[in-house]
């Protein structure tokens, strides 16, 4: 198959393109590298020895984006391009709906030009906002309590009523919950940009000697050992899922929600807990307040994935912590071009 890869450069994206030249399809990038480094395609270059397309341009740039994705003539898109960090979204809100909504809505009507009817798209288990109960299955109501949440659930029901319009259109939105990990050469990984928001990057820092001492953002919730429960997935299962995806999308028309989580909660100690094992030394911690906007508990109902995709997480945290200490340990800083 054919697959263009909007942010194909990204953390997720890099994973997802491992596995799609491995199984024999052909890969084209858009990627403005606003958030990566061509130097992560590099190595997935040399990973997989298999050649990779690239356009580097910005999907607000919806010329460029309709040329690229004519002249590629793809059977499927993957549609990872966005903003994502939360915070950034509420201090520049229009920025992140310009790329993340009308950046979407250029690439749907770039694939209508092209005559491309399937894509597999980058949502987020935050859409869903409040739990009003537990594990989150797709039924939940959606209610994001931020721009970043917003502009995922607006561009999901985009999406919806895009395939709605479109015949023999297929659409599946993966809402991925806290993918963490890398590859299991250590030669791809999460490389942020600043000061990570994140737990497992944090840790990783730590651990490496980047930041002193991770703070554990409460330990009053009610759950096991007090601290913040969620439903962490490993990169290279979430990468796999979206193989699976796109083979579903090749079988059936309409637009689906799935999530993407191993449907169990890990808290913050006992991730630390693992990390440690994986670095072989005590990470120096501390107790602070709570993050504002942070709940207790996440986690996925995983049966629509394993229904309609047949596909189901299978690596533990433990594998999450090693893999992510071996990216880490021998790329302390990360792709080395962007601090
Ligand atoms: P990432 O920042 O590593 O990757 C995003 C890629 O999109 C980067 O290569 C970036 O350069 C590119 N990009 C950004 N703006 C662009 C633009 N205007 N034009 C072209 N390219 C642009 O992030 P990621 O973690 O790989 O996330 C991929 C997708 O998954 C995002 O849509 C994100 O919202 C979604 N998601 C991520 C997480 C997570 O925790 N990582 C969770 C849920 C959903
Ligand atoms: C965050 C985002 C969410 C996004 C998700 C993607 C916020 C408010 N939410 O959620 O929209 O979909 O990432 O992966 O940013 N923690 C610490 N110390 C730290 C960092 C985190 O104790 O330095 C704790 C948090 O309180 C939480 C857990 O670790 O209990 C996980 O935090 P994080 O990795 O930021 O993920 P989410 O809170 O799920």
């Amino acid at each position: 198959m054919k697959v263009f890869v909007t942010g194909g450069a990204g953390y997720i994206g890099s994973h997802t393109l491992v596995q799609l030249l491995a199984a024999g399809h052909e890969v084209c990038v858009f990627d403005n590298f606003a958030n990566s480094s061509p130097v992560a395609l590099d190595r997935v270059r040399q990973l997989t020895n298999r050649g990779i397309g690239l356009v580097e341009a910005d999907i607000r740039d919806a010329d460029a984006l309709r040329d690229a994705v004519t002249t590629f003539a793809p059977d499927a898109v993957m549609h990872f391009a966005g903003l994502k960090a939360v915070g950034e979204s509420s201090s520049l809100p229009l920025l992140y709906y310009q790329t993340n909504v009308s950046g979407t809505m250029n690439l749907l009507a770039a694939m209508d030009a092209a005559g491309c009817k399937r894509i597999v798209f980058s949502s987020s288990a935050t859409v869903y906002g409040e739990a009003h109960y537990l594990p989150f299955d797709e039924d939940h109501p959606i209610a994001p309590t931020n721009p970043y949440g917003r502009t995922k659930a607006m561009a999901e029901g985009i999406i919806g009523d895009w395939a709605k319009a479109t015949a023999g259109a297929s659409a599946v939105l993966l809402r991925y919950f806290n993918p963490v990990g890398a590859h299991e050469s250590g030669r791809i990984g999460e490389d942020p940009r600043d000061i990570p928001n994140n737990l497992m990057p944090f840790v990783a820092q730590v651990a490496v000697g980047r930041r002193d001492r991770l703070s554990i953002f409460g330990d009053d919730y009610d759950t096991r050992d007090g601290t913040g429960e969620r439903d962490y997935i490993n990169v290279v299962d979430l990468a796999a899922a979206h193989l699976a995806a796109i083979e579903y999308a090749s079988r059936a028309a309409g637009c689906e929600a799935i999530n993407v989580g191993t449907g169990r909660g890990i808290t913050v100690k006992e991730l630390v807990a693992a990390y440690e094992r994986a670095c072989g030394r005590t990470l120096p911690v501390e107790i602070a307040s709570r993050r504002p906007g942070d709940v207790a508990s996440s986690y996925a109902a995983t049966v629509k994935a394993r229904d309609l995709l047949g596909w189901n997480a299978v690596l533990d945290i433990d594998a999450m912590c090693a893999s992510s200490w071996l990216w880490q340990s021998t790329n302390p800083d990360g792709y080395g071009d962007r601090q």
